[in-house]
């Protein structure tokens, strides 16, 4: 008897109930089932309150007076709620179903069901009610259909996936109303139970709630509710974000209309179902209702739609609002921003918990659309090494693309090494600390993440330091962001700094894991030197710190290159090997340079011998030669700002 149950009421009305008295017989005062109903309702209420799951199920007495029962509240709410939920249930049931040996009442916040029958050994609602808000969403009927599909889609998926089979949702569409979702089933079904009690969920909601506001579809073992506000209590399990195009309104609508007669479905046949619930839909509307063209539809519907969603609980990575961030950082405040990046300017921010971010606002012309934005970052979110900076979360909405990250409170190396008044705070196990920290946060990068991340603009001002002076890499994959076409490791578009730029990269756009090695010994060298190897700094008659280096390196000069306050702590071997490490990495062909592998084990072993390095790059240009290329002109005008251009002028 696998009649479709479907009521269609209107709502909402405050503290609601629903009822659906059963036809299965009735019971008399004073009554064996009275008072087996009168232990049940004793019982019930405290046993799903107490148990984590607001569930319970319980018997009474025994053939003819046995009393099946089942109780099951929100999965938000809390347990002296529930148990109140479920005691109201009781008392309500008697009362609105007088002396019915079977009875559902549903509420917002539980649903309580007796029976004398044995429904509990059923794992389906037999029967569904639908409620529907009386008001209806003002945008277009086809943009609706789509979000509202997806949202209840994601969110019965995710909650069948759940362990207590209830998620809470939340969906975010520019130019719409926030749209809120809890889906539940009775946490004792399997995940596949759970998944058939939902299955016509979406195609019931889309034929009969189409359009409205809100709308809940409810059963003993499952239900579900969708409004445009919260209803449910603490934040959402799922988060869902579109940046779907603007949403057209419908024209000739009267937002507001106090329509409250709605078409009533057809009373059905006298039948008596396990659960009753109320009137059936007559068979020729169960067609249409599931047709596959309608699934077909539903489904290429989604595949259209932008959405991202992610699921907080399961996740570290959280979806911001940008009113959150807006709040956040007081409306992008001048005197929260804490620099100025190649990707865009980057703020401190304060979260309503009291947690401190530091918020990185992507310019707008990172040419990227919202699919390949959204892959890109779930993949940098992935990354997480002690020595990488964490990505927190991020928001995108409308034209805004932004980064959260966790905020370092002692700024980045550039502050301490060259400045003088600062740099004797960073002595050297301090710096050699922070230079393993950087090897071993590149290495990850380079071997160990699954992604194989170049970072493309390593730098001193891209070494951030935690209260312990801890180092922690800043802006990687972000290049990946800003290209990432470049699968062939060749780019018209290079992203970096001049300075720290390898030869193949700056001027060809020929990227590979040996540019960063490049950068990353132009580092080591400027964290020896306290001093930029780009900028305005002369080395005698040389131009850069490269070629200046080498000339010492060949005069056996070592510690005359490491700043003062630190080479009474360096052994003359000592400098000796870091130098040479940084000169194997700034080698002019990166086919010399060696992987960050052999970097580390460099690092940390005394005993390695090492090979002689060849002349770096750029490391014959002389002051007295004058400018000799557009390369030397840059080097020399830009201070350590990254730069994103095309070196072929296109
Ligand atoms: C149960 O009682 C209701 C109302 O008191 C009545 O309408 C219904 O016919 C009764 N049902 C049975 C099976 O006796
Ligand atoms: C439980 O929730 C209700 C309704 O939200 C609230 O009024 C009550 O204070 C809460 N009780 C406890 C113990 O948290
Ligand atoms: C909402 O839409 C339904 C179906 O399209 C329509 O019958 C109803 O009158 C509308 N209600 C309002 C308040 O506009
Ligand atoms: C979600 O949609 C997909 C594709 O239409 C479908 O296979 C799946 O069963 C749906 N999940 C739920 C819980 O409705
Ligand atoms: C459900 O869980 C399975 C296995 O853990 C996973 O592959 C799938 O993506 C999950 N589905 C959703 C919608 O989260
Ligand atoms: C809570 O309910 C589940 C079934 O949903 C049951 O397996 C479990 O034993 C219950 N826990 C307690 C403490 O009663
Ligand atoms: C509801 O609509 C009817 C007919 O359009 C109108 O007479 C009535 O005043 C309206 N009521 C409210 C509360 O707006
Ligand atoms: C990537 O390259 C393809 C082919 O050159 C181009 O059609 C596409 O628009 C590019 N995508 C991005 C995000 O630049
Ligand atoms: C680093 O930050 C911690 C915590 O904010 C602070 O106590 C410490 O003085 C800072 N160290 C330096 C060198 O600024």
């Amino acid at each position: 008897m696998a009649i479709v149950l479907l009521a269609l009421l209107l709502f909402p009305f405050a503290d609601a109930q629903w009822q659906v008295c059963g036809n299965t017989g009735n019971y008399t005062a004073a009554s064996t089932y009275q008072a087996n109903l009168g232990q049940l309702s004793a019982s019930l209420p405290k046993k799903a309150s107490s148990n984590t799951t607001l569930f319970a199920t319980g018997t009474a007495g025994a053939v003819p007076d046995v009393v099946y029962a089942l109780a099951l509240c929100r999965g938000d709410i809390n347990a002296s709620a529930c148990k109140d939920c479920v005691t109201t249930g009781f008392q309500d049931a008697q009362q609105l179903c007088a002396f019915s040996k079977e009875a559902t009442v549903f509420y917002d916040s539980c649903l309580l069901s007796f029976s004398n029958g044995n429904f509990l050994s059923t794992t389906t609602n037999g029967g569904n009610l639908l409620l529907m808000n009386s008001q209806n969403f003002t945008e277009s009927a086809d943009f609706i259909r789509l979000f509202l599909f997806t949202l209840l889609n994601d969110t019965a998926e995710s909650a069948v996936n759940s362990s207590r089979r209830f998620t809470t949702a939340r969906m975010d569409i520019s130019s719409m109303p926030t749209m809120y979702c809890a889906v539940q089933c009775t946490p004792d079904l399997t995940a596949d139970e759970c998944a058939a009690c939902l299955q016509d969920f979406p195609q019931l909601t889309l034929q009969y709630l189409d359009g409205r506001r809100g709308g809940r579809v409810l059963g003993v073992r499952c239900n579900m509710r969708y409004e445009i506000y919260p209803f449910y209590q603490g934040d959402p399990t799922l988060r869902i974000i579109s940046l779907a195009p603007a949403v057209p309104a419908i024209g000739n609508t009267t937002p507001g209309t106090n329509v409250t007669v709605y078409p009533q479905p057809p009373l059905p046949p006298p039948a008596a179902p396990p659960a009753a619930i109320i009137p059936s839909v007559p068979a020729q509307e169960q067609r249409g209702m599931l047709s596959s063209q309608n699934r077909a539809g539903a489904n290429r519907i989604e595949e259209n739609a932008l959405v991202w969603r992610i699921e907080e609980k399961s996740s570290e990575f959280t979806l911001f609002d940008l009113s959150q961030l807006l709040e956040a950082t007081e409306n992008f405040a001048e005197e929260n921003r804490l620099g100025q990046g190649g990707f865009g300017p980057v703020y401190k921010g304060q979260l309503s918990d009291g947690q401190e971010i530091a918020v990185k606002r992507l310019a707008s012309h990172s040419g990227q659309g919202f699919t390949e934005f959204r892959n890109e970052v779930e993949l940098i979110a992935k990354l997480q090494h002690t020595n990488l900076v964490r990505l927190l979360g991020c928001c995108i909405q409308g034209e805004e693309k932004i980064l959260v990250y966790e905020y370092l409170p002692n700024k980045s190396l550039d502050f301490f090494i060259f400045d003088e008044s600062q740099s004797s705070l960073l002595n050297w196990y301090k710096r050699r600390a922070i230079i393993e920290g950087v090897a071993q946060g590149l290495l990850y990068l380079h071997k160990h993440s699954r992604l194989r991340v170049v970072h493309r603009d390593l730098k001193a001002s891209n070494i951030l330091l935690d209260q312990d002076m801890n180092p922690k890499i800043s802006d990687f994959g972000l290049a990946r962001i800003f290209s990432s076409n470049d699968t062939e490791g060749s780019t018209k578009r290079v992203v970096g700094t001049y300075g720290y730029m390898s030869p193949e990269y700056a001027s060809e756009g020929i990227y590979s894991v040996k540019s960063d090695v490049f950068s990353f010994g132009v580092l080591l060298l400027e964290i020896l030197s306290a001093k930029r190897n780009s900028g305005f700094h002369r080395y005698g008659e040389f131009l850069n710190l490269l070629g200046y280096t080498w000339h010492l390196w060949e005069e056996g000069r070592w510690l005359d290159l490491v700043e003062a306050s630190i080479s009474k702590e360096m052994h003359e071997a000592e400098a000796r090997r870091y130098i040479n490490i940084a000169l194997m990495c700034v080698q002019e062909n990166a086919d010399d340079r060696p992987t960050m592998s052999d970097v580390v084990a460099a690092l940390n072993s005394e005993s390695v011998v090492l090979p002689e390095p060849k002349h770096p790059a750029y490391f014959n240009l002389r002051v007295s030669k004058s400018v000799e290329s557009a390369i030397v002109a840059e080097t020399c005008s830009l201070n350590d700002v990254t730069i994103t251009q095309d070196p072929q002028g296109r």
